[in-house]
């Protein structure tokens, strides 16, 4: 078990923060696994994410896209960030995609990618993104409830409690 720790985040603006403030603890090689219902907020944290790591290109849902690299514009890290929803097995299925060849230089962020892309790396970050109303609210501008958790090597000395700091 790495360290974790649980975010409430009451508007998109905040989780585009989170996700500038989460890219200031990636580094090349990382994968972060999104989780959490349609509409969640997982491409609103991976566009702040992509803003933090200064990536080319704006961060969007894709509809035919599996996978969308965003080269650094600093030096940094490229950001691939991979929908995964279409996307049945594991990582046979998305072997077109080359994600072991482009983790060594990336950060690699999947949405929906549970069961499916953990063979990658034994360390991994998890954020998992629950409406704390429940998904079926007809005004979507609820808080989430966000839980950030390290696993690995990797993680194990990184603290996340930062991460749940309000600005000043
Ligand atoms: N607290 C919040 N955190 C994140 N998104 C929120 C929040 N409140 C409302 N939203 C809205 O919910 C939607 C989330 O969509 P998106 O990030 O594409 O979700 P997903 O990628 O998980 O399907 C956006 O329209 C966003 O503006
Ligand atoms: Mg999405």
């Amino acid at each position: 078990m790495g360290s974790q720790t649980a975010i409430t985040v009451a508007s998109p603006e905040r989780m585009n923060r989170l996700g500038r403030d989460l890219a200031a603890l990636l580094r090349a090689g990382d994968l972060v696994l999104l989780s959490g219902e349609l509409g969640a907020g997982k491409t609103t944290l991976t566009r702040g994410l992509g803003e933090g790591l200064g990536v080319r290109g704006a961060v969007t849902s894709p509809t035919f896209v599996i996978a969308r690299v965003h080269p650094s514009l600093t030096g940094g890290p490229a950001l691939v960030h991979v929908d995964a929803y279409r996307l049945g097995g594991g990582l046979d299925e998305m072997e077109d995609l080359d994600l072991d060849v482009s983790l060594p230089e990336s950060v690699i962020v999947v949405e929906w990618g549970e069961g499916k892309v953990e063979q990658l790396t034994e360390d991994r970050l998890e954020v998992r993104i629950e409406r704390a109303i429940g998904g079926t609210a007809e005004d979507d501008s609820d808080p989430r409830r966000v839980t950030v958790t390290g696993l690995g090597e990797r993680w194990a000395a990184v603290d996340l409690s930062a991460l749940a700091v309000e600005p000043a």
